[in-house]
């Protein structure tokens, strides 16, 4: 007999699809399974920050439609780390004793963090200055955290650029044109090299592997000898230039993201093969929509997980999928080590034998 337990919930960092399928799983287990109460907190840790803190009461009633949808019902937000969180009147404060605050208040003996590798080294670093139990679930669209093979919001964004691939063959080849797919993943490759492969890229372009202009241009040119009109590649957007620079823009509040890429590469190899250029830059897309089915499946394998090591008292642990399984590791191993391509994995390999360019 588990005793009863009041498991707060929070998703945190950028969204993505999965993180509403992982909530329902965790009120389906947590409420269904073990009669505890589940408490949504709204807006990632400033919901604890907050007087009352701002929740949101998670029932079986009502909860399905969450399977199909994208976002997340909690909110959530990518700014303002408690440590140095910036006050109206432009300073920084630590607020992280508010948080730990706010778990008392509500009465807490558990907290899901569903967040990224950043998300998750700030929330370890309040669970641990207040003794808080916490359990992390790995969700990002650039499948870059430590320890797991999949994070909710890989799969749906691999599934999006693919598609889009697939609708950019027609185009290219009606106007023999070359078009330049810039998509995200951080500092990452993930996403590029298997929509790359799976929507039939011919050149596949990721920070992790250095490419030289001419070589994409020689490989074009080629294409072109063998009577292919068009040419697809797809960028991820962290790739640099040939110098090494990194291609960023400045949004409203002045900070610097990743974006460009795909525009500098176009004028470079407009330049080296003669084709027409055009460029797409997907963003915020790969992060929106229905949730894919594999997204669907690991976001419920990870919510039930997250339940099953709160009942067994397992703290300051993630859940991961290792080996189509859901294990766990400790948080600290998950956000030591970035997880980038490798530059011998399969899927390096696959593309190398199957004569798309990397560029290299
Ligand atoms: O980490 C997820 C991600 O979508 C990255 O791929 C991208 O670089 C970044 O977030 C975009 O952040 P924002 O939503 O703040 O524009």
């Amino acid at each position: 007999m588990v005793e009863h337990k009041r498991v707060g919930i929070l998703t945190s960092g950028g969204d993505c699809a999965g993180l509403n399928p992982a909530i329902r799983a965790v009120v389906y287990h947590a409420i269904g399974t073990y009669g505890w109460e589940v408490v949504g907190i709204r807006q990632a840790t400033q919901g604890l920050m907050e007087r009352p803190p701002k929740t949101l009461k998670l029932e079986i009633e009502g909860i399905d439609p969450l399977l199909t949808s994208g976002g997340t019902i909690l909110g959530t937000t990518n700014k303002g780390n408690p440590f140095a969180f910036p006050m109206s009147d432009g300073t920084l404060r630590d607020r992280s004793q508010e948080i730990i605050d706010g778990y008392h208040l509500l009465g807490l003996d558990a907290l899901i963090g569903i967040g990224g590798d950043g998300s998750l080294a700030i929330l370890r670093k309040v669970a641990q200055q207040g003794n808080l139990n916490l359990v992390g679930i790995p969700k990002t669209i650039d499948n870059d955290v430590n320890c797991t093979e999949l994070s909710i919001g890989f799969n749906t964004a691999v599934k999006i650029a693919t598609e889009a691939l697939d609708r950019l063959h027609f185009t290219a080849a009606s106007h023999s044109r070359v078009i330049i797919l810039e998509v995200m993943g951080r500092d990452a490759g993930h996403i590029a090299l298997n929509a790359g492969i799976a929507g039939g890229a011919d050149v596949i372009l990721i920070p992790e592997i250095p490419y030289k202009i001419e070589n994409i241009c020689n490989y074009i040119r080629k294409r072109q000898d063998l009577g292919k009109n068009y040419s697809l590649i797809i960028v991820a957007e962290a790739v640099r230039t040939e110098a090494g620079e990194a291609v960023t823009q400045d949004d409203l509040s002045g900070k610097s993201r990743f974006g460009g890429i795909g525009y500098y590469l176009a004028e470079k190899i407009s330049d080296g093969s003669g084709a027409e250029v055009r460029v797409i830059v997907l963003g915020h897309i790969q992060r929106g929509g229905v949730p894919s089915t594999i997204d669907r499946l690991v976001a419920s394998a990870f919510g039930v997980g997250a339940i099953e090591l709160i009942a067994e008292g397992k703290y300051d642990q993630m859940v991961t999928w290792q080996n189509r399984q859901v294990v766990s590791v400790p948080i600290e191993e998950a956000i030591a080590k970035y997880r980038a391509v490798d530059p011998d994995d399969t899927l390096v390999k696959t593309a190398r034998c199957m004569g798309i360019c990397l560029g290299d």
